[in-house]
């Protein structure tokens, strides 16, 4: 449930350079399992959805149409803390921490090789937004 679920989404950049396979090892190195996992690509309106909070926002169309421009891999993690955890490794949108794992895969701020829930309520969004229930919840 809540809590120890979270989503997250290997983006566009990092799939098409070949870092799926190391981003997946960097969460599961930190203690992550991989409760649901699809390697999929979103259209113009799943993006313009799952990005909807940011809409009007100037930066918005850009990430709509890098967001379409390729593959992604949407994972629904599981750990105690998740959300708070998996935030920690993946590190901020601006200027991302070294270790983190931006630093190591983003090319920019929008191409920033994987996205994170920010909160138990969104994790739970998110994770629906790509699966059934039934799929991560047991
Ligand atoms: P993420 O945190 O996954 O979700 C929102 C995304 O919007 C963010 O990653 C970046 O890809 C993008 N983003 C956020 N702020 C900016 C910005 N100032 N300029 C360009 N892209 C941004």
């Amino acid at each position: 449930m809540a809590g120890n679920l979270t989503f997250s989404m290997i983006k566009p950049d990092a799939t098409a350079k070949g870092y799926t396979g190391k981003i997946l090892d960097r969460f599961i190195g930190a203690g992550f399992g991989i409760r649901a996992m699809k390697w999929t690509r979103m259209n113009r309106d799943e993006a313009e959805r799952f990005y909807g909070v940011h809409k009007g926002k100037p930066f918005f169309d850009d990430l709509v149409a890098f967001m379409t421009s390729g593959n992604i891999v949407a994972i629904v993690l599981q750990k105690d803390n998740a959300v708070a955890d998996y935030r920690q490794l993946i590190g901020a949108t601006f200027d991302p921490a070294q270790g983190t794992v931006r630093h190591q895969f983003a090319e920019s701020t929008q191409c920033n090789a994987v996205h994170g829930s920010d909160s138990d309520e969104n994790a739970l969004i998110e994770c629906s937004f790509f699966f059934a229930q039934k799929d991560f919840l047991s």
